[in-house]
């Protein structure tokens, strides 16, 4: 049975009934087949005697778009019934009201490795999603925390964070999950119409296209960015567009000047409103 904890003040109290060690899985719900290699690999890292909290919750500091927000799907009977099913212990729900002070006046801000990609387009986005995860991290005191390596850059940020506050949990990064086309499992993808799902594998194959441009050592990065633009471009629906195309290092994040180290090729589009992100690193 889930215990379904509503508020942060009856946490504490109910972990008690719960052994250690206990793994987090942050999400803002909506949760699909990515999610639950999350949830599975939270268990594997706990084992059958500890426990798997699974934290639903759309958090609004970090949403740089108001349409975003209030469009961002939010099934939660389903998403209960899914982490029942996986066997989760306890699913945290909080409310808005719960999380933020009306006057709260603290956020936690990297600021390096959120100066390009999502960070240069979503203003504000890491600041909320950091402020949110370390709230988790104090809430439940996780021994292990499980995030997608799709969200790639919020993994290096949230690696970041742990290291640069020292805080006592272990991340791990679980492989992206995609659907037989190639297209990144997320959540908004329930939002495509027909026909923008059948062409957003787009996304994948422009990076792969690119890609193989490695195979003949190619070193210069607008190279590969034309080569990723145009595959995106080409033949695209008319509301198909491009927020961010960047490749930068692996480690830092930053603009590569040349292609001779481990590499990030990585986008963000849009159908519509619609944002979509991956990413593909160019390996030495
Ligand atoms: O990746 C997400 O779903 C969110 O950014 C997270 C980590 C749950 C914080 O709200």
């Amino acid at each position: 049975m889930i215990t379904r904890i509503p508020d942060v003040n009856s946490v504490r109290a109910s972990l008690q009934k719960f052994p250690r060690p206990l793994a987090l899985v942050p999400t803002m719900g909506a949760l699909h087949d990515g999610h639950l290699s999350l949830i599975r690999e939270a268990r594997k890292q706990v084992g059958s005697g500890g426990t798997v909290v699974v934290s639903i919750f759309v958090n609004p500091i970090q949403f740089d778009r108001a349409s975003d927000l209030s469009t961002y799907p939010q099934p939660l009977a389903e998403d209960l019934a899914r982490c029942e099913a996986e066997g989760v212990e306890i699913a945290f729900v909080p409310e808005k009201k719960d999380l933020y002070y009306g006057d709260r006046s603290i956020l936690v801000t990297e600021s390096l490795l959120s100066k390009h990609l999502c960070g240069a387009s979503r203003p504000g986005h890491f600041d909320g999603v950091l402020t949110i995860v370390l709230k988790l991290f104090n809430i439940f005191q996780p021994e292990i925390a499980v995030f997608g390596n799709k969200d790639f850059q919020q993994l290096a940020i949230i690696r970041r964070m742990v290291r640069d506050l020292n805080l006592p949990v272990q991340i791990i990064g679980h492989p992206t999950v995609r659907e037989n086309d190639g297209l990144a499992l997320s959540s908004r993808n329930s939002r495509l119409s027909p026909g923008q799902r059948k062409d957003a594998p787009r996304i994948r194959r422009a990076l792969e296209a690119a890609r193989d441009l490695k195979v003949n050592g190619e070193q210069k990065p607008g190279v590969y960015l034309d080569a990723a633009r145009s595959h995106l471009l080409a033949g695209a629906p008319g509301d198909f567009s491009i927020d961010y195309l960047e490749l930068v290092d692996a480690g830092t994040l930053q603009p590569v000047a040349k292609v001779n180290c481990s590499a990030v090729l990585a986008t963000a589009c849009f159908y519509g409103n619609i944002r979509l992100i991956d990413h593909l690193e160019i390996r030495r």
